[in-house]
């Protein structure tokens, strides 16, 4: 359970330490897969979750443990359950409440490759997806039904740079008894605590700034621990006795941390997808500087942003202060006051070719399918990242093919601006 009474930058650095016999500063990387149990009274209680503590590092590990309890404290959860990716963060969290038939609303505007997990492999389990847009919030109303059990958001959308109303959305979520589920990527708790808004469930994958150089992949998720499960018959999954574990109930056993301890008990023992020690290590290790990262991420993405929405050559950038949809700034002053994220597109006014001669020529932007490194990326999502969605999917996630994605990473703002200078005064 996470402590949160240190501020932001101090709890960056120190949330999840613990004492190490050996006296080691950094928590140390427990590359160990088992551990000793006491008797065998002791390994039954483990086994049946009346006792917590180490079993098997598919369950559980010290270090991954330390990473967890850190962003838990950073995101203002009670918990939370590190997985191998982003996307095993989202498959392990909607395992606690979907079976076969059930429904989920989630956003039109979401990365792509979530829109396909969601509309075509989640469709393997029996599980529905209905896509609203996150700019519609009747919209998403409507698309509730009685065999709904969760919206999915994410609060700054890749590659569209869309600010999710959390609060309003989190409001329809629990006028209709179910959680809002928040993918809280792109900001990170430095930049949004999506939990203060009134989201129940925040994912991230840490692949992105979280780790901050594409050097790690990993997914979490950080339970709120304030959604009442038992308040009706919706999520039987965490109530109703689970013949796994001789009819425990995780809501009325584990109470607030019914979720994470299902995600961990069920979704990491069957689904099978821990983080590894060794990413927790270096994601913890990069947390430490994640603040100032961002600041200065704010920083370049801002001045870049300023750059290309002056120049003749481009269209549009989709940045939140110089999008023509004026409720995307009045959202940015709500949620984003120090500064947004320096992820965004760009429509160039010569459409794809203009596009793919500008990826092709820059020389600081690294041509390559991620996003929150400390290198400037650049990506064309029609024919990458987004490409197995129809023009439909693609026009409504912001991945037509006129647009160009944007990183903006940590070198200095001019240099990154003459090199896009450079090649759009060619196209
Ligand atoms: C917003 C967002 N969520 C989730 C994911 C999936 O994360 P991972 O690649 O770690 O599985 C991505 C990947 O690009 C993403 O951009």
């Amino acid at each position: 359970m996470s402590e949160n009474k240190q501020k932001f930058n101090t709890s960056a650095v120190h949330a999840g330490e613990a004492p190490d016999a050996t006296g080691s500063l950094h928590v140390p990387i427990y590359h160990n897969v088992s551990y000793s149990f006491k008797d065998s009274g002791h390994a039954e209680r483990l086994f049946g979750l009346r006792e917590f503590g180490n079993i098997y590092t598919r369950l559980m590990n010290p270090t991954v443990g330390a990473l967890q309890q850190r962003l838990a404290v950073l995101e203002g959860g009670i918990g939370a359950v590190a997985t191998a990716s982003g996307h095993a963060a989202q498959l392990t969290a909607l395992l606690n409440l979907l079976q076969a038939g059930d429904e989920i609303v989630a956003a039109k505007e979401l990365y792509g490759g979530s829109i396909n997990q969601f509309g075509h492999t989640f469709k393997q389990f029996g599980w529905n997806t209905v896509f609203r847009s996150v700019y519609d919030l009747e919209g998403i109303k409507s698309g509730i039904t009685n065999k709904t059990k969760a919206l999915f958001i994410e609060s700054y959308s890749n590659p569209s740079g869309a600010i999710a109303d959390i609060e309003g959305i989190a409001n329809i979520a629990h006028e209709a008894g179910i959680p809002l589920v928040v993918d809280n990527t792109i900001p990170t708790a430095s930049l949004l605590r999506p939990i203060e808004y009134g989201a129940d469930i925040v994912l991230a994958s840490l692949t992105k700034f979280l780790t901050g150089n594409s050097t790690t992949l990993g997914g979490i998720i950080i339970d709120s621990g304030r959604f009442d499960w038992t308040q009706n018959d919706k999520f039987s999954l965490l109530v109703e006795p689970d013949q796994s574990y001789h009819g425990i109930s995780f809501a009325n056993d584990f109470k607030e941390l019914a979720f994470t301890v299902r995600s961990i008990a069920v979704g990491l023992r069957d689904l099978g997808a821990p983080l590894a020690p060794h990413s927790a290590f270096t994601t913890l290790t990069a947390i430490e500087t994640l603040p100032l990262r961002i600041e200065k991420h704010i920083y370049n993405g801002a001045k870049v942003a300023e750059f290309l929405h002056k120049h003749p050559k481009v269209a549009e950038v989709y940045y939140p202060q110089y999008r023509k949809d004026t409720n995307q700034q009045t959202l940015q002053k709500k949620y984003f006051p120090n500064g947004v994220p320096s992820v965004f597109s760009v429509k160039l006014k010569g459409g794809i070719e203009a596009g793919e001669k500008l990826i092709q020529g820059v020389k600081l932007f690294s041509h390559v399918a991620n996003i929150g490194d400390s290198r400037s990326l650049i990506i064309h999502p029609a024919t990458t990242t987004h490409s197995q969605l129809s023009d439909q999917q693609k026009e409504e996630s912001f991945s037509s093919p006129g647009i160009v994605r944007l990183s903006v990473g940590l070198e200095d703002a001019d240099d990154l601006i003459a090199d896009l200078d450079n090649v759009l005064q060619t196209v």
